[in-house]
C-alpha cells in the first residue's frame, strides 16, 4: 500500500511537527570514507536497509568480527517525516529518502510508467513503508523448502526468526470496535509471536468510524474476522499489527537493530556511500567445470571519490530487490550475453539474475461518506481538529497522529467465487501457463500456485481499507478507499542494468497485467468490493461513489479502469531467487550466489515465490535466519 496514497500524504505535510525529545537518542558517529576503507572487515554488507542492518547487528554480536555496512542514504534520527505514523507516504518521491525509481512503460497499464519507491536511508524501505506488520500463511513458507531443497526453509524453520525480530506489545486486545471476535487475545501467543526483539509491533488504539460497518458488512458476506492470523492461517478480515512503538508513538524500523542491539565497537556503518561493484577473482586451480569466484571487497563512491573496502570472509548483498540484481550485474554476475554487450567481464553466467521479479498490484475504489462520518480526512479539512490532535500527540503520543489504517482482508477465491467460477479461474490459469517450459522455475511455481487456488488454503486476493480519500478532501467531507489486488500474480518481470555506470538506475519492467489471470483476479475482486456499497451496514454511511466513475459498468470498462489506475504496493521480490541453479536460481539454500565461494544475498530478492502478506516481517525473518547460518548456528 504505497503509491496510491502519495497525493493524500503530500497533503498531510502541513501536519509536520517536531517531536519532543525521545528518551534515548540514537546517533551514528560520522565516519570518514577513507577511514572506513582502512578497516579490516570480516563481513562487508552492501545496503543498511531492512535486511542489511538486521544482519549486521546480529553478526556484530560476535565481538571477534568486524562488520562493515555501506549505505547510500543517511540516518534520519528523530525525523518526524519518518517517525510519525501519520506521516506515512510523505517521504515518497523525496530524494532525501527515496530512490524514486520508475518502471519502463507498462503495456498492461496502457503504457503508463509505474513509480517504484525504495527507501534510501539507514533502515531502507522499512523507514519508508506503511507500517503494516503481518506474515503469510503456512503453505506459502512451506513452498520455499521445495525451492531451497532443504527442509529448514519452511514455516517451522522460519518461525523462530519471526519471533526473534519482534517485541509484540503485551496486554493489547485485538478487536475491531464493536465486533467481538471471541479470541481477542489469541494473537499474543508466545509460541507464535516474539517478546524480546528490536522491532516493536502493536495494534492501533483508535479506529476511524467506517471500520466497524465495513468489517460487519464483510462478515455478513461470510468473510470472517481472523483474530489470530499469525498462526499460519491468514484468510479473513484482519486487524493487522503495525510496526509502531506505542509508548513513543513512533515507527519502529530496522534502525532499532542498530540502536537497541549493537554495541557499535565492531559495527561500522558508513552512510552516504554508494556501492558500485564487488571485486571478484578466480580462486585457486579448482578442476571443476566452472571455476568459482571469490569476493574480496567492494568498490564504493562517497563525496565524489572512489574507495575500496576489503572483506576477509564474505561480501553480503542487501541492496533490495531492485539494486541487488543491479550490483550483481555491475560486478559481472548475470546473463553473459547482456554483460558482454555492455563490455563487462562475465565472472559467472547466471542468466536468471534480475529475472523472476514479482510484485503486488492494487486497484482502488473510493466513496464519499455521509456527513459527520469521521475518517483521517478530518486532519486535512479541519484545522482546529488537526491542531488538537497535534497537541495530544505532542503530550503523550496518542490520538490520530499515532494511528494508521490496519484493516486488511485476505481472501481465497472460494470466499467469493462458486465452483463454476473457480473452474474457469483454473482454466484461465492453465491457458496462461500452458506453454511454460517444463524445466523452468516458473513451471515449479505454477504447480504450487495452482494447488493453492484449487485447495483454497492460501489467500489469492487482498482487500485493504483506507479511511481517507486519495485527494485533498473538500470541507466537511470524508472518504474511504478500498484497494484490491492479487497476491499470487503470474506476471514475471525483470530488472537489468542498461549501462556500466552504477549511477544509472536499472531498467525495471514488472510486466504488470500482461496476462488474463492477473487481470481477472483484480476484476473479480473489484466486483466484490463494488457490491459492498449496496450492503448494510456499510451502505448506511456511503453517500456516493467517486472512483471508478459510476457510469463504468461493463467488464471491459472496469478492466480499462484497472489498467489506467492500478498502483504497486511496493512488494517487489524474487530477482535473486533461492532455487536450484538448473531451475534458474541465483542463490542456494545458504543464500550463497552460485559460482561464488563467499558472496551471499540477504534481502527480499531471494524469496522464490510471492507471498500473501506485506513482506517486511518476512524480510526481517530472512535476515535473522541468515545471521544464524553465517555464524554457523542452525543448518
Ligand atoms: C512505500 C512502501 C510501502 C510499503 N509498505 C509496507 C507495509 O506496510 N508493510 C510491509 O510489511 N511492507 C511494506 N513495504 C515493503 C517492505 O518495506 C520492503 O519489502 C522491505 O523493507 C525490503 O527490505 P530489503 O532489505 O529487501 O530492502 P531495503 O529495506 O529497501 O534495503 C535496501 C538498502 O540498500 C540501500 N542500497 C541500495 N543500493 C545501494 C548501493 N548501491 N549502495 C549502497 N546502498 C544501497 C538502500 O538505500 C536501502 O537502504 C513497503 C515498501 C515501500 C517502498
Ligand atoms: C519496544 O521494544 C523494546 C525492546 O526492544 C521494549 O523495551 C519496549 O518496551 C517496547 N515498547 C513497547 C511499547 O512495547
Ligand atoms: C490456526 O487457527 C485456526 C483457528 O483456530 C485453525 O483452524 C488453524 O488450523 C490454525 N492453523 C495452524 C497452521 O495452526
Ligand atoms: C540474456 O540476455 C539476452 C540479451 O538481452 C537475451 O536475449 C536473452 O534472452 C537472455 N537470456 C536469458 C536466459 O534470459
Ligand atoms: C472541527 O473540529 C473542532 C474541534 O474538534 C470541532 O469542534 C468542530 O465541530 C469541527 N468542525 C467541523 C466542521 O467538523
Ligand atoms: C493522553 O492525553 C489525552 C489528553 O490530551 C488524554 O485524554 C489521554 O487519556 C492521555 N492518554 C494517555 C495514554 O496518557
Ligand atoms: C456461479 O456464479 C455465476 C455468476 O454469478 C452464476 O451465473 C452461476 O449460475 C453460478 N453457478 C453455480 C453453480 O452456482
Ligand atoms: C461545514 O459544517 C459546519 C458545521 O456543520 C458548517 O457550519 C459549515 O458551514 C460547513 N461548511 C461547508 C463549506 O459546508
Ligand atoms: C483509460 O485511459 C485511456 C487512455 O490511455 C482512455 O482512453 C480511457 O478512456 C481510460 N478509461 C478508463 C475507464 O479510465
Amino acid at each position: 500500500m504505497a503509491d496510491i496514497f502519495l497525493i493524500v500524504c503530500l497533503a498531510f505535510s502541513f501536519l509536520l511537527f517536531t517531536l519532543p525529545t525521545v528518551s534515548k537518542t540514537c546517533t551514528i558517529s560520522k565516519m570518514d570514507p577513507a577511514q572506513f576503507a582502512k578497516i579490516d572487515f570480516s563481513y562487508l554488507i552492501i545496503g543498511g536497509g531492512t535486511a542489511g542492518l538486521t544482519l549486521a547487528a546480529r553478526l556484530a554480536e560476535d565481538p571477534a568480527l568486524q562488520i562493515g555496512v555501506i549505505e547510500a542514504g543517511s540516518f534520519h534520527s528523530n525525523d518526524p517525516i519518518i517517525d510519525e505514523p501519520a506521516n506515512i507516504g510523505v517521504a515518497i518521491g523525496n530524494p532525501m529518502y527515496d530512490w524514486a525509481f520508475k518502471s519502463v512503460p507498462q503495456v498492461g497499464l496502457n503504457g503508463l510508467e509505474m513509480g517504484i519507491p525504495r527507501g534510501k536511508m539507514l533502515g531502507g524501505s522499512s523507514g519508508l513503508n506503511f507500517l503494516a506488520w503481518n506474515r503469510a500463511s503456512k503453505p506459502e513458507y512451506d513452498a520455499w523448502a521445495t525451492f531451497a531443497c532443504t527442509p529448514d526453509w519452511d514455516w517451522k524453520g522460519l518461525l523462530p526468526y519471526f519471533k526473534r525480530s519482534t517485541t509484540t506489545m503485551r496486554d493489547q486486545i485485538n478487536v475491531f470496535p464493536g465486533i467481538p471476535a471471541g479470541s481477542e487475545k489469541a494473537g499474543s501467543d508466545h509460541r507464535l509471536v516474539g517478546f524480546g526483539g528490536p522491532i516493536n509491533s502493536s495494534y492501533n488504539e483508535i479506529y476511524m468510524d467506517p471500520v466497524s460497518p465495513y468489517v460487519q458488512t464483510l462478515n455478513r458476506l461470510g468473510i470472517k474476522t481472523n483474530a489470530n492470523p499469525d498462526n499460519g492461517t491468514t484468510a479473513g478480515i484482519v486487524n493487522t499489527r503495525l510496526a509502531i512503538d506505542r509508548r513513543e508513538g513512533v515507527r519502529s524500523y530496522a534502525t532499532q537493530y542498530y540502536c537497541r542491539l549493537a554495541k557499535h565497537t565492531n559495527l561500522h556503518v558508513l552512510t552516504g556511500a554508494r556501492a558500485n561493484r564487488i571485486s571478484l577473482s578466480h580462486s585457486g586451480l579448482l578442476a571443476t567445470a566452472e571455476r568459482m569466484v571469490t569476493a574480496s571487497g567492494v568498490e564504493f563512491s562517497a563525496n565524489s571519490r572512489t574507495y575500496f573496502a576489503h572483506a576477509a570472509r564474505e561480501v553480503i548483498l542487501s541492496a533490495g530487490s531492485i539494486q541487488t540484481p543491479q550490483i550483481l550485474e555491475l560486478s559481472g554476475i548475470g546473463n553473459a550475453t547482456l554483460l558482454k554487450a555492455l563490455n563487462i567481464h562475465n565472472h559467472v553466467d547466471l542468466p536468471q539474475v534480475g529475472e523472476n521479479h514479482q510484485d503486488h498490484l492494487f486497484a482502488g475504489v473510493q466513496y464519499e461518506l455521509k456527513p459527520r462520518v469521521r475518517t483521517f480526512d478530518i486532519l486535512r479539512n479541519n484545522v482546529t481538529f488537526a491542531a488538537e490532535q497535534a497537541a495530544k500527540y505532542n503530550q503523550n503520543r496518542t490520538g490520530f497522529l499515532a494511528a494508521v489504517d490496519s484493516t486488511l482482508g485476505f481472501l481465497p477465491f472460494q470466499l467469493y467465487l462458486n465452483s463454476t467460477q473457480i473452474k474457469s479461474t483454473l482454466d484461465r490459469f492453465d491457458s496462461v501457463t500452458r506453454h511454460t517450459p517444463k524445466d523452468s522455475l516458473e513451471h515449479v511455481q505454477h504447480a504450487i500456485q495452482r494447488s493453492w487456488i484449487r485447495d483454497g488454503n492460501v489467500p489469492q486476493v487482498e482487500v485493504i481499507l483506507f479511511t481517507s480519500g486519495q485527494f485533498a478532501p473538500a470541507p466537511n467531507t470524508s472518504y474511504i478507499t478500498i484497494l484490491t489486488g492479487g497476491l499470487h500474480p503470474l506476471a514475471r518481470g525483470s530488472v537489468h542494468i542498461k549501462t556500466k555506470l552504477p549511477s544509472e538506475p536499472p531498467v525495471i519492467d514488472p510486466q504488470y497485467l500482461t496476462n488474463n489471470f492477473d487481470v481477472s483476479t483484480i476484476l473479480d475482486a473489484l466486483k466484490v468490493v463494488l457490491q459492498l456499497e449496496r450492503l448494510k451496514p456499510l451502505s448506511d454511511i456511503i453517500q456516493s461513489r467517486n472512483i471508478p466513475a459510476p457510469q463504468l459498468h461493463t467488464d471491459a470498462e472496469l478492466i480499462q479502469f484497472i489498467r489506467n489506475s492500478s498502483q504497486t504496493s511496493s512488494h517487489p521480490l524474487g530477482t535473486a531467487a533461492m532455487a536450484p541453479r538448473e531451475l534458474g536460481g541465483v542463490v542456494d539454500s545458504t543464500l550463497k550466489v552460485y559460482g561464488t565461494t563467499n558472496l551471499r544475498v540477504v534481502d527480499a530478492s531471494i524469496i522464490p515465490l510471492h507471498i500473501g502478506a506485506h513482506i517486511q516481517s518476512t524480510v526481517y525473518a530472512i535476515a535473522e535466519k541468515a545471521a544464524d547460518m553465517i555464524k554457523g548456528i542452525g543448518c
